[in-house]
């Protein structure tokens, strides 16, 4: 199967309401989008996994969800005020303005190395490109009525800041002990210089992140642990392939300004290779700096040995919308059935945002559609996302649910009066199988668990 293009990506998104520009009707705003009634569902069925795999089948690791504009003084402490930035290059004709790192082709933050690579190049209007210098992304506004300085605020770059600023709440009202994680699904924004690539880069993102305390002496192992998590969440419960993944270790020049070491695992987006998930080791950084900024003492005392220190953290971070798109890529495919090319989302049922569409092999026979609700009203009742869909011929329904990715067609005919069966069409091979009604739902739930 040959990749699909990023303009297929974005036409299947907006024609079948997965993904649509922001503010659309007023021209949209640059790195901002809308999820639609398809997008929002396979959205929460992502989360929701991830939840479950980082949450709920550990003991150890809590949730927790918090605001999104926190004292700026946090900001102060992890570093990002001075030090979340990206290089930036002007164009020095039109001001346009550009990451420096993407125009040198490399995946580096240093200023000197940056300029030395750019020096004969132009800017793609081809323009002289003027010197490197960093861009800070935080996004700002004020609180209350008077805007000042004192009145300043950030909206988070990352979700980790709450996780941190909650340690000794989440450690004290659960009692728990090294090492434990916390989690969090949360907004995040940035002022990215140049949002791209769809919903790849976009200043409005949303993250999946954990940061597991440890002592010192574990980080090595913890570090192994939460890469094989990101492996095994991708391949095993979001259907990507190994073919399609790589791992990718940030150089010194390119590692945020928190960690000792950081992987990230790269998805064949149809970009190319890019970054969906880091795994980053950022030491005692932030509990050290949070404890010095706010005076609190946030160390940990260890049981048994008694000893005293401020815990290590190793952190695991995903973007929502560079899941969602990694997803839609690796399930995306083309093939041709009797004769006519169709377009297939091969999702795994469990991510699939409708599981089941129920059709009336005729809309204008009375006695098929009536069965057919029947049969519609029990298996929503079931399974929720079950669509209902008589409109046009069968062939036609089939593509359409092929499109968005629904694993089964459930079709009522006239067999079915007879003898109370139903047919199943199964979406990846467009195989029918005749089942009796009463053992529909026992057939179809353990297929929505894969
Ligand atoms: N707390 C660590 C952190 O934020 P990061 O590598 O900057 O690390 C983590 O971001 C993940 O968030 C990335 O691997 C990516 O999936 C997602 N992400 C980061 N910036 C993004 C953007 N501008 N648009 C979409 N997703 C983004």
């Amino acid at each position: 199967m040959t990749k699909p293009t990023m303009e297929e990506i974005v036409s299947l998104s907006k024609r079948r309401g997965f993904v649509f520009q922001s503010s659309e009707i007023y021209g949209g705003l640059a790195g901002f989008y809308d999820y639609g009634p398809l997008g929002v569902e396979l959205v929460n069925n992502l989360k929701s996994l991830w939840w479950q795999a980082c949450v709920r089948d550990n003991d150890n690791i809590f949730g927790v969800d918090g605001s999104i504009i926190q004292n700026p003084l946090l900001w102060q402490a992890s570093g990002h005020i001075a030090g979340f930035s990206d290089p930036m290059v002007e164009d020095t004709v039109t001001h346009k303005r550009y990451r420096a790192d993407q125009l040198a082709g490399v995946d580096t933050n240093d200023l000197k190395e940056l300029a030395e690579l750019l020096r004969d190049k132009k800017s793609p209007e081809g323009n002289k490109l003027g010197e490197p210098r960093q861009f800070n992304m935080m996004m700002q506004t004020w609180v209350g009525p008077v805007e000042d300085d004192a009145a300043k605020v950030y909206l988070r770059p990352e979700t980790a800041g709450s996780i941190f600023t909650n340690f000794l709440n989440v450690k004290d009202t659960m009692r728990a002990k090294l090492p434990f994680g916390i989690a969090q699904i949360g907004k995040a924004f940035r002022n990215e210089i140049s949002p791209r690539d769809f919903i790849f880069r976009v200043r409005e993102l949303e993250q999946m992140e954990m940061q597991y305390f440890i002592s010192a002496s574990d980080q090595d192992e913890a570090y192994e642990r939460w890469r094989d998590f990101a492996w095994r969440f991708l391949t095993e419960r979001c259907g990507i392939k190994e073919d399609s993944l790589s791992w990718h270790e940030h150089g010194p020049n390119e590692r945020a300004h928190y960690a000792k070491a950081a992987h990230d695992i790269y998805f064949d987006y149809p970009q190319g290779p890019k970054e969906l998930w880091g795994t980053h080791n950022r030491t005692d950084f932030d509990l050290l700096n949070h404890a010095r900024v706010s005076g609190k003492d946030l160390s940990y005392i260890d049981e048994s040995s008694g000893e005293r220190f401020t815990p290590n953290v190793i952190e695991s971070s995903v973007g929502v919308g560079r899941l969602l798109l990694a997803v839609l890529t690796e399930a995306y495919d083309r093939d041709t059935i009797d004769k006519e090319e169709r377009v297939v989302l091969r999702l795994k049922p469990s991510l699939a945002p409708y599981k089941v569409a129920v059709s009336p092999l005729l809309k204008n026979k009375p006695e098929l559609v009536s069965f057919a609700r029947e049969v519609y009203a029990d298996l929503k009742k079931e399974f929720g996302m079950v669509m209902w869909d008589d409109n046009g011929n069968i062939g036609k329904r089939y593509r359409r649910q092929d499109e968005i990715g629904t694993p089964y067609c459930i079709t009522i005919d006239f067999e079915s009066l007879e003898n109370k069966s139903v047919t199943i069409r199964d979406r990846d091979s467009t195989k029918q199988s005749r089942f009796q009604l009463d053992k529909l739902v026992e057939t179809l739930r353990p297929k929505f668990l894969q």
